[in-house]
């Protein structure tokens, strides 16, 4: 559904919410396989953790919630690079969230930095992708999007948004020879998840994300999601009738 990637040597690429877990590990598989990789986040330190030792690695540090950075650090590496390949927007926040403890103050740092955030992120993009042919846009959702889920009141909800804006992204960019990418992981071993107290089913290290990942943008893949066999059963779920989603979801969540 995109044009297919055999060679990464010399790719401008930008990766936005580098600094650690899943974006961290794209950035540095990227680096190996010989593409120039801006790394942006707020961690300074994480980030140039992550640039060390990789004369293609350029540390760009920014808060995707503040508008201006984005933008400034977009200019930055336009000037710099004479455009840009691909942008792969990945940071996010998570946190859990049941209706017995809703909470106003998280529900905004979700929506400021997985939504807000990511739009600021689309807005510094676009010009340079739409004048581009051939480069292209990644954005980093969740299964958590596919469909309501226990724990996931705020988090889900702007994980639905990311794939919606995917999908319409897509109508718009492919027909100009852009790629788009949705990104939908299940569970990943990071610094996000190390909090969650129950068992992730599926559960895979943030090196194996990242390889699903690449391969599947060096694939062409619109879609990419993984673990398959945890993914495809969210995805066989949400097309249920809701009596049985729901049944099946408490059934196997217990919640
Ligand atoms: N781990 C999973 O199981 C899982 C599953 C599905 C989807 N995801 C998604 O995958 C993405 C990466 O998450 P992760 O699991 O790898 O967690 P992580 O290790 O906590 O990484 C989050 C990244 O986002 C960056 N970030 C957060 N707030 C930011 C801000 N205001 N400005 C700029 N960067 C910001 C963080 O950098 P700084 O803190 O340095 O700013 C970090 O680089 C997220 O979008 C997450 O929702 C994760």
């Amino acid at each position: 559904m995109n044009p297919r990637i055999s060679d990464w040597r010399d790719r401008r690429v930008w990766v936005i919410g580098a600094s650690t877990g899943i974006g961290a590990e794209t950035a540095r598989m990227l680096l190996g396989l010989g593409a120039r990789v801006a790394l942006s986040a707020r961690q300074v330190d994480a980030l140039h953790g992550v640039a060390a030792g990789h004369a293609h690695a350029r540390v760009l540090p920014l808060d995707v919630t503040q508008h201006a950075q984005v933008l400034q650090a977009r200019d930055v590496l336009v000037n710099e690079w004479q455009g840009i390949d691909l942008v792969l927007i990945v940071a996010g926040a998570y946190s859990e969230m049941r209706a017995d403890s809703f909470d106003m103050e998280a529900v905004d740092r979700l929506l400021d930095v997985n939504l807000r955030g990511v739009f600021h992120c689309i807005d510094a993009a676009l010009p340079v992708v739409l004048q581009q042919p051939g480069s292209g846009i990644g954005i980093v959702s969740s299964v958590a999007g596919l469909s309501g889920l226990p724990r996931a009141l705020a988090y889900g909800p702007t994980k639905a948004a990311l794939i919606n804006l995917a999908e319409s992204l897509y109508f718009d960019l492919r027909p100009r020879g852009n790629a788009v990418y949705l990104i939908n992981p299940g569970f990943v071993e990071t610094p996000a998840t190390a909090v969650n107290t129950f068992v992730m089913p599926g559960l895979i290290s943030a090196t194996e994300a990242a390889t699903h990942i690449v391969r599947g943008i060096e694939r062409g893949t619109f879609h990419i999601h993984f673990p398959r066999g945890f993914t495809n059963w969210l995805r066989f779920a949400r097309v249920l009738p809701y009596r049985w989603y729901f049944w099946l979801i408490h059934k196997v969540t217990g919640l």
